[in-house]
């Protein structure tokens, strides 16, 4: 169910694009309490769409209580952080107490579950416990985290905690960023990483111990890595590998690495009122948007914080409490404050960080914030009900980045982050029947729903012969396995060499009108003849930082191909080649033109449109075909990051998908050789399914 298409969206879409320059963020806004956008504290006004209680009844005695107690509640608990030293507020977290039961089933046992409620320290504490056991003398501690972001500002977090600068004892390591050096002994890391680090070193020597930290998570790297290191362990006694969770599935992980023990924090929470919406929202962006400005006007003492399902609705939610706070005269200060994963790190760290005094904040997050992220103070969560959920579609034939209602899982997780400093109060936008009836119990594991091409290419990497067979907790659906060996079979994956003479390129204007890619390269040299500056950067609206991803991801592939013995070739100016090698790898996503800016799949015939970001939009320039990176559905099927290619060249480098009449070959030579490339692929495919049947008949 997708609710992109809201109005409100629509609207603010443009508004929004001319505020990008001004960023809004951290933005401190005015409002006096009052009559705005219905929102009134007077008894006989209708609910409507508000958050009411279980019994569909706007319970505001209830809230005064709340209020009063709150206030009481305030100085305790919103200074606590500024009066403690960072030891005491080590030694106040739930973990604390049972630090040394802890270490003492760790030093029993190879493999432990850990469960507790999130904040209770699993993630920094862990860590450290270990090291202070003496765990880093023989090795380092990693800690792996399914979301990029946690990994950087938890060894933040550590890295202060333990008195030293990030990057020395404690690190981090994400995709194309490496802060780590030779003194590091606690290490975060994204699961990928991990994963990477086993192709290299299948034993993992470096690590003495591994935590897999948000295992609840289920995302698709920790569950290859479940596989990878149970045979681990059982390789090496003297590693230690401990799985935590916030409360879910525990059963379920303990019984997978063979009834290993499972260690129970016991939790300090506060109650949270849950209050469902009496009736269904038709627009959550605008009935979140009301929510917490009818929290912050109420007069309650505390944060707020709101879920979202993605960057986009983030914004607007943003931008809306921003704005119609600031149309009312003396309104007390609030604090909005966005997170979710593509925003700068140092905005990131904002939501940390102390609002000044009497100011409150209001985060404004995707599902980062349900268990990887802990923000003290929160005492009020409203809850949209949705997030973005990469699934599979078998009919595009590749993974969609789309809008799902949660699971009951993580509605409870959100509601819970209402009650880790004081009592809470939580706003679903959506009814008690929604709940019960449409969410699903918990949220389906990321094996079970993407594309496992990475995944597979992975493990063939790593020599597991038999895929079929491979330990997974849950397994993916055969047909999703199936087709990702088919997809890298295509395209040659396992022996791709990759040389076309294209590493170092020359320069022209910004947007290249046949292709996004060479567009993004263009940029990129231009900033280059610039000397990599950050003014050239401003001027011309492109975010530093980003451009300094890219430098550093292109020295790592260059350091790749220089390791591999590769040649490093430039293809001048010939940016054809460029086109035809991006080609070889995306043909299988293919468009062929039908109107203006109009094209269907080569392959399945479905419409697809161009991205209205793309510079081959409304260029009044429309190849005949092109390959696109990704298919983002939102109001309709949008291909984004476009380049125009040869529609011979589509013959030529998939074959098996293709055929262009040619001048010395019949069409008849073409369908012999597309057939023969698909009978040696089935033969392939069926003797692999039989030797998965031999297999299974066997055990
Ligand atoms: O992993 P778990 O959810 O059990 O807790 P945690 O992430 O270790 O958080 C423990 C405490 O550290 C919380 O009170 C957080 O507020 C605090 N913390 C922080 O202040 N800054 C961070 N970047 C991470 C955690
Ligand atoms: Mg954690």
């Amino acid at each position: 169910i997708s609710r992109k298409g809201s109005q409100l969206v629509r609207k603010h879409r443009e508004q929004k694009e001319r505020k990008k320059a001004q960023h809004k963020h951290w933005e401190l806004a005015g409002t006096k309490l009052g009559d705005i956008m219905g929102i009134k504290k007077t008894e006989e006004e209708e609910p409507g769409g508000k958050a009411v209680g279980e019994d569909g009844k706007v319970d505001y005695k209830a809230d005064q209580k709340f209020a009063d107690h709150m206030k009481e509640k305030s100085e305790a608990s919103s200074d606590f952080a500024k009066k403690k030293s960072l030891l005491e507020q080590r030694q106040y977290l739930p973990i604390f107490a049972v630090r040394q039961q802890l270490l003492n089933i760790i030093r029993d046992n190879s493999i432990v579950i850990v469960v507790g409620e999130t904040g209770s320290g699993k993630t920094t504490q862990l860590t450290q416990y270990l090291h202070e056991d003496g765990y880093t003398r023989y090795g380092m501690v990693g800690c792996t985290q399914p979301r990029r972001v946690a990994a950087m500002s938890v060894a933040k977090r550590v890295s202060e905690e333990i008195g030293s600068n990030l990057g020395e004892e404690v690190g981090y390591a994400i995709r194309f960023e490496d802060c780590t050096s030779e003194s590091t002994m606690i290490k975060y890391m994204t699961d990928g990483i991990l994963l990477r680090e086993s192709l290299r070193e299948s034993d993992l020597d470096h690590y003495s111990a591994v935590i897999m930290d948000e295992a609840h998570e289920r995302s698709l790297n920790t569950d290859v890595l479940f596989g990878l290191l149970r045979e681990v362990v059982s390789r090496r006694n003297d590693l230690k590998l401990i799985v935590t969770s916030a409360t879910m599935d525990s059963d379920k992980f303990a019984a997978f690495f063979g009834n290993v023990p499972i260690f129970h924090i016991p939790g300090r929470t506060f109650p949270v009122d849950i209050l469902f919406s009496k009736t269904p929202q038709e627009d959550y962006v605008e009935a979140a948007v009301k929510q917490a400005l009818q929290i912050h006007l109420s007069g309650m003492v505390g944060d707020i914080l709101i879920f979202m399902p993605g960057q986009e609705d983030i914004e607007v939610t943003s931008d809306q409490i921003v704005e119609r706070l600031g149309e009312l005269d003396n309104a007390p200060p609030l604090a909005v404050l966005p997170i979710y994963s593509q925003l700068p790190s140092d905005l990131q760290a904002k939501i940390f960080q102390k609002a000044p005094d009497g100011v409150r904040k209001c985060i404004v997050a995707t599902n980062i914030a349900e268990t990887s992220l802990t923000v003290d103070g929160i005492m009020f969560v409203v809850d949209s009900g949705y997030c973005k959920l990469k699934v599979f579609n078998p009919r595009i034939g590749m993974d969609a980045l789309q809008v799902y209602p949660i699971s009951q899982a993580n509605a409870n997780q959100r509601s819970g982050r209402a009650g880790r400093t004081g009592p809470g109060q939580c706003y679903r936008l959506y009814t008690q029947s929604a709940y019960k009836n449409e969410m699903l119990t918990t949220t389906i594991p990321e094996i079970q729903r993407t594309n496992l091409a990475n995944v597979v290419l992975l493990l063939k990497s790593l020599g597991v012969q038999d895929l079929l067979l491979f330990h997974f907790m849950d397994p993916p659906p055969e047909d999703n396995m199936l087709n990702s060996m088919y997809q890298l079979w295509i395209l040659g994956a396992l022996d791709n060499t990759g040389e076309s003479n294209c590493l170092c390129t020359c320069n022209k204007k910004f947007s290249v009108p046949e292709s996004d890619h060479l567009t993004y390269l263009n940029v990129y040299n231009q900033w280059k003849n610039n000397n990599y500056s950050s003014i050239w950067c401003n001027d011309h609206f492109i975010h530093t930082k980003a451009m300094r991803k890219v430098r550093e991801v292109r020295s790592q592939l260059k350091d790749i191909m220089v390791q591999q013995k590769m040649n490093l070739v430039s293809c001048g100016s010939d940016w054809d080649v460029i086109r035809k090698c991006i080609c070889a790898a995306y043909f299988h996503q293919a468009a062929k033109l039908k109107g203006i800016g109009e094209y269907v799949n080569v392959r399945t015939g479905m419409p697809c449109h161009l991205h209205p970001t793309s510079s081959l939009f409304g260029m009044g320039y429309t190849p005949d075909y092109i390959i696109y990176h990704e298919l983002v559905m939102t109001t309709k099927e949008y291909m984004q990051c476009v380049t125009a290619v040869d529609g011979e060249w589509l013959a030529e480098l998939g074959p098996m998908f293709y055929s262009v009449k040619q001048a010395g070959r019949s069409r008849q030579e073409n369908r012999r050789r597309a057939k023969d490339e698909i009978t040696n692929m089935e033969e392939e495919m069926a003797m692999a399914q039989e030797q998965l049947r031999t297999r299974r008949e066997e055990q």
